[in-house]
């Protein structure tokens, strides 16, 4: 920010966050320390958003032989040639300091009996440096740590259990959002809504993340990108039509040792390669061995190590010291969303967009493990100091555009035709999706002819050179433009 915010006119907010998850909380905090006027809306009550469930951790590159260069270098061979490589630096190279900002700020990270920070190693990392807090509870002690945080900021107006069901915009800027209490107005607006991977049937995220930021931003006027590409988490618990399908059970736990074993009990994969080739490596498993399951051997896993996993494994009536636990693929993370520039601007005026619901291109095809959390406090803070240099204008009419969340067929379709494995005859059905974002997903998909990344045709299962770093945009008009971020 360059200075204190020009004057407001009376009940305008500097910034409106919608979503409180840890990078609305965090970018709230970040605009009203820096003096500016925050309406910070939630549709649940603070510290229960989808953060709240992560069981990641943040990366950052702080042990001693490690540097933000081997951060980024990790990063952009995960994402097979499609990270925007300022992204990736900006990325690798403030979050050492925004750990430090965090610890400063009495964030508890777990530690060593030394003191030291402890540092785990997830899939695609050539070093030791995930930090958690309270082992795999990492998003529900930050999320809390930042909810109180928020509570004792001078400057920031809860708006707890409301919806953003619009924006406040004309088609050219955005001033504000409508929510189900009322319009907000407000010299700039961040999207930080979160993903969009419960659009999937088979998930680990709650059922929340439908990637209304996306549907509500390409409806007020924005551009979109990279939306055909979902990472889908190899070790999500298989247990079909129970509560427990789905859930995850983290990387971490195989950065501690656990392995993934076929039908004869051997092992057929590298656990700690990208989290792609290893989703791939089960999906061609599972073929091979015509549709019988694979399991996740937690034996040599100290139960202590991971509380909360073993906690959650036993409720499901399953005994993880015994036996090997039944795994597959789930929608986890969605890479694509909100087109922004590397301080969240999107291409509609006056709205920015940070977290899992924008897409700065710095995960590529393919994020690397727990890289998220970190992007929300690197690009959060980026956005919300970006956003208090706008220069307000007057808003036009509230327009009639309302949000509509998608069905239960929708979220089927969506595993059915646009899943781990997908191909063009398939993908076409879901173009026509009632649900916006479906059908751009389905669009963007058979679009894209190559597999790479979260995204693997059976119609086209080579990775073509000739679409490396080519993003795929889907404007607001409905159409798809290919383009190359530097
Ligand atoms: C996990 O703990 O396996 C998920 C973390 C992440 O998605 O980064």
């Amino acid at each position: 920010m360059s200075g204190t915010p020009a004057e407001l006119p009376e009940g305008r907010f500097d910034l409106a966050v919608i979503g409180a998850g840890a990078t609305g909380l965090w970018a709230a905090l970040c605009a009203a320390e820096a003096g500016g006027s925050v309406c910070l809306v939630s549709r649940k009550p603070l510290a229960e958003s989808a953060s709240f469930h992560a069981q990641g951790g943040l990366a950052a590159a702080l042990e001693p032989s490690d540097t933000p260069e081997l951060h980024a270098t990790d990063t952009l061979a995960a994402g097979r040639n499609l990270c925007r490589s300022p992204a990736v630096d900006v990325l690798t190279g403030e979050a050492p300091g925004i750990v430090r900002d965090l610890v400063d700020r009495g964030m508890k990270f777990d530690r060593e009996p030394d003191g030291e920070l402890s540092l785990a190693l997830e899939g695609g990392h050539s070093r030791r440096r995930i930090i958690h807090a309270g082992g795999s509870r990492t998003g529900r002690e930050l999320t809390g740590t930042l909810a109180r945080m928020v509570a004792d900021q001078d400057g920031i107006e809860v708006r707890e259990e409301t919806s953003a069901t619009a924006l406040w915009s004309d088609g050219e800027r955005c001033h504000g959002v409508i929510t189900d209490r009322g319009p907000i107005a407000s010299r700039a607006t961040l999207m930080a809504s979160g993903g969009a991977a419960a659009l999937w049937r088979r998930t680990s995220n709650p059922w929340g993340a439908i990637g209304a930021g996306p549907v509500i931003a390409s409806a007020a006027g924005a551009e979109l990108a990279d939306l055909e590409f979902c990472q889908f988490h190899p070790t999500c618990i298989s247990a079909p039509d129970t509560p427990t399908d789905g859930a995850l059970i983290t990387e971490a736990i195989r950065g501690e040792g656990a392995i993934l074993l076929d039908d004869s009990g051997e092992r057929f994969t590298d656990e700690l390669a990208p989290r792609d080739d290893v989703t791939a490596a089960i999906l061609d498993r599972i073929e091979q061995q015509e549709g019988r399951e694979i399991r996740l051997d937690l034996g040599a896993i100290p139960p202590e190590k991971f509380p909360s996993v073993f906690a959650m494994l036993e409720k499901a009536g399953f005994s993880p010291g015994e036996r090997p636990i039944p795994v597959a693929p789930g929608a986890h993370y969605m890479m694509g969303g909100i087109a922004v520039d590397l301080d969240g601007r999107t291409t509609l005026a006056g709205l920015y967009a940070a977290g899992e619901c924008a897409c700065t291109g710095v995960h590529g095809a393919n994020r690397l493990a727990s890289n998220s959390l970190t992007e929300c406090f690197v690009f959060g803070r980026r956005a919300a100091m970006a956003g208090l240099d706008e220069t307000p204008a007057e808003p036009g009419e509230i327009p009639g555009w309302r949000f509509e969340p998608p069905t239960a067929a929708t979220r089927e379709a969506v595993w059915n035709l646009a899943g781990p494995l997908r191909a063009g005859s398939e993908l076409e059905q879901l173009v026509g999706d009632p649900y916006p974002l479906a059908g751009a997903i389905g669009k963007t998909a058979l679009a894209r002819e190559e597999s790479r990344g979260g995204h693997r045709r059976t119609d086209f299962r080579e990775t073509r050179a000739v679409l490396d770093h080519r993003h795929l945009i889907f404007l607001p008009d409905g159409s798809i433009e290919p383009r190359r971020w530097e």
